[in-house]
């Protein structure tokens, strides 16, 4: 909801657990009153305060009054260089060579349903009902810019969405320095800051510190958003535990290089500021031009994380994902990856699919090495049709076989990519990123393709268009394995070249909408060497991502635990795979690595003609379990019960349908040792009045298993799992 106070100049954005208040201030300087747990009724401006202290400097139209300073008054979407000093949203170099901006507001609209934004990912509502759009317009008269702020309310969800809309209104060229998409300021600073960080292998793992003096944050300058920081950010009370305290969720749905930066300040007041990394930036508005910058979304939870995750799951279960299962079971795949890398053919692969399909699973996909001259990863990218060495009679032969199994069958691709042993490189080496004069660095023994290029893109997605038309595919793995270096475009001039990281990412965009548009029941699923562009943006396009390369269950206990704070489980990619592990050398039960992959969007990557009959059957109850259990994981309610970086001696996680009548819990053991602790597992999330049979035995009361626990057993080995199904009587 909407409310507006024109007697006061106040917005106030109003959720079902929380409200967003912004005032129009003195010279009309948007100021922001408060966000946070929900308050009805108020003027919440009575926050703002202000005084004339710190040697303060103040808008010359203030007059004689020192007490105005933009410096310690709480903003909407700061400006630069005018009083200021904290933190910049947005920066203007004007034709003069300024490089500042000073915004004021000129006006404001309200729009039933939710605003869309041109060529980039958004949250969305399938009608009026779903959401409102607030747009408040402002404008910096020397820079000749309007600039306005687009405010999407998701009731439901307590969603906020933001976005940001700049347009030269001048009759030179604009450029446009610096534009964050979401600018949040608070009136106090006991704040802790979570940011979620790691590496290839290990993605996603949070970090908590209390806001210290000064600028903190994370980002990514890679072009992508990285292994190494995400693009979500949590603010929260000091005390806020899963349960208790408001915390703030920050995600920018964006899977380009980002920044976002926490500032607190000489006065105890703090900022967060988020968008587009301006590492490299520069964007140049022509008279009349706009340009728009990635949407950013906001939760306030009241009450802790659990509940801040399970907002930010549902809205983007309900208005981001556009997913062809829609209300409808994903298909359990089986990948040949791990179990073959590069070295297949046509047997082996069916080899793998008959082994497969009488297990009960349903999709096969063949990963890389299919195409060109792909035998290691230094040859073969760029060259998008079948290498008939490998599979005689191409796609047109394998997909039926596969088909006549039962089987639907899905493909990988790296579309951004190349490798300068191929065909495509050899007929066009200008397509690659690469600085004049300068070779350009490898990732991968590859390089990237210049995706601002439309030209390069038709070429690509030309070859991909073929390939997907010649069979029935089902699926395909858009992988991309190297960060952008030497970004710089043949195709643009020099005072264009800061537009180039980001109209990459407009490319993938636009490229991937194409593919969904032209195959409207393919489903894509995202990947970035694992989980390096496992973001908001991506979820768009691709409503599953590739959690990480590292398909150890016990690592991924916390690569799936960090990702689960901003993402749904039905996001996450997760397989079962062969032990010992890759990564890890760790040997973990078959049944542990069903639990993990199973709160993920479930599949195999083994050979599994080297599976024993034994695991076999492990097999067919682990597909039967999910056959039985898909809903609560793909739709219900997540609740995360321990924390796999403080809990050594177990891990455990629930999720609940949303009429509480039935839950999955899954716990995992840590390894084990003499003279155990006891250990009892309290449950999240049900009725306490309803009464509950656990996998069809003994019944208890929801009111028992919350308050007095679950007496776990005493494991005898390590990393063992087991599953309560829980059902209402
Ligand atoms: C990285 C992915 O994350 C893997 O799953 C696999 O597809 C390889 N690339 C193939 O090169």
């Amino acid at each position: 909801m909407i409310i507006l106070d024109r007697q006061n100049g106040l917005f106030t954005l109003q959720t079902r657990n929380s409200t967003y208040q912004i005032k129009i201030g003195a010279h009309g300087v948007l100021l922001h009153s408060y966000y946070g747990p929900r308050v009805d009724g108020e003027d919440l401006s009575r926050l703002i305060r202000s005084a004339d202290r710190g040697a303060s400097v103040y808008p010359n139209d203030n007059g004689p009054d020192r007490t105005f300073s933009l410096d310690m008054l709480p903003q909407e979407y700061s400006s630069c260089g005018v009083s200021d000093f904290r933190l910049p949203s947005i920066e203007f170099e004007m034709p003069s060579g300024s490089r500042s901006a000073d915004l004021r507001y000129t006006g404001f609209e309200v729009r039933r349903g939710k605003y869309a934004i041109q060529g980039l990912p958004a949250f969305w509502a399938a009608d009026e009902a779903e959401a409102d759009t607030l747009v408040l317009f402002m404008e910096d008269k020397t820079a000749q810019a309007a600039v306005e702020l687009y405010y999407g309310v998701f009731e439901d969800c307590d969603l906020i969405t933001r976005a940001v809309r700049v347009v030269n209104r001048g009759a030179e060229t604009l450029r446009l320095c610096r534009c964050a998409s979401l600018c949040l300021d608070f009136s106090h600073s006991d704040l802790d800051m979570i940011t979620f960080n790691g590496r290839h292998l290990m993605e996603r793992c949070p970090d908590r510190g209390p806001l210290r003096p000064g600028v903190q944050g994370v980002g990514s300058i890679r072009g992508t958003s990285s292994h190494q920081h995400n693009p979500f950010v949590v603010l929260c009370d000091p005390e806020a535990n899963e349960d208790y305290g408001t915390a703030y969720g920050a995600v920018l749905v964006y899977s380009g290089s980002f920044e976002a930066l926490a500032e607190r300040n000489q006065f105890e007041l703090s900022r967060l500021v988020m968008g587009i990394n301006p590492y490299q930036f520069g964007w140049n508005l022509g008279p009349g031009e706009a340009f728009d910058a990635p949407e950013a979304a906001l939760v306030c939870s009241p009450c802790g994380f659990g509940q801040m995750s399970r907002q930010f799951h549902k809205a983007i279960r309900e208005h981001l994902i556009r997913d062809p299962y829609q209300g409808a079971r994903r298909p359990i795949l089986i990948n040949n990856w791990e179990a073959t890398t590069f070295n297949f053919n046509a047997e082996k692969l069916l080899s793998i699919a008959k082994e497969a399909a009488p297990l009960g699973l349903e999709l096969f996909v063949m990963d890389d090495g299919w195409f060109g001259q792909r035998n290691d990863d230094n040859a073969g990218l760029g060259d998008w049709y079948v290498n008939t060495d490998k599979l005689p009679g191409g796609l047109e032969a394998l997909v039926p076989q596969i088909q006549a199994l039962g089987m639907k069958f899905g493909i990988w691709v790296e579309p951004e990519m190349v490798n300068e042993d191929s065909g495509l490189y050899r007929e066009h080496p200008d397509w690659v990123l690469q600085v004049p004069g300068r070779a350009p660095c490898r990732g991968r023994g590859q390089l990237v393709l210049d995706f601002s290029r439309k030209d390069v893109r038709d070429h690509v997605y030309g070859q991909l268009r073929a390939m997907l038309s010649s069979a029935d595919i089902s699926y395909v793995k858009w992988d991309m394995n190297r960060s952008l270096s030497d970004v710089y475009s043949a195709a643009l001039p020099r005072e264009r070249q800061g537009e180039v990281f980001h109209r990459y990412v407009l490319g993938v965009y636009e490229m991937l909408e194409q593919m969904r548009s032209d195959f409207p029941g393919l489903f894509i699923e995202g990947c970035c060497g694992g989980g390096g562009r496992f973001d908001a943006g991506m979820l768009y396009y691709t409503p599953q991502i590739w959690c990480s390369d590292n398909t150890d269950a016990i690592d991924r206990l916390r690569i799936q635990y960090g990702t689960s704070f901003c993402y749904p489980p039905d996001a996450m990619g997760a397989h079962v795979s062969a032990v010992p592990n890759g990564s890890t050398g760790r040997t973990v039960p078959m049944e542990t690595r069903g639990v993990v992959a199973m709160s993920g969007t479930f599949g195999y990557e083994m050979d599994l003609g080297e599976t024993t009959q034994d695991e076999k059957n492990v097999i067919k109850e682990q597909v039967a379990q999910y056959k039985r259990c898909w809903e609560l994981v793909q739709k219900g309610d997540y609740y995360r019960l321990t924390d796999p970086f403080r809990n050594p001696l177990f891990n455990a996680w629930e999720h609940v349908t949303p009429d509480r009548r039935c839950a999955l819990v899954s716990v995992v053991t840590g390894t084990t040792y003499a003279a155990p602790a006891y250990m009892t597992l309290r449950l999240k999330g049900l009725d306490p009045a309803l009464k509950y049979r656990v996998n069809g035995q003994d019944v208890y009361s929801g009111a028992l298993l919350m308050s007095a626990g679950f007496p776990l057993p005493q494991p005898q080995d390590d990393y063992l799992a087991f599953q309560l199904l829980l059902e209402a009587e």
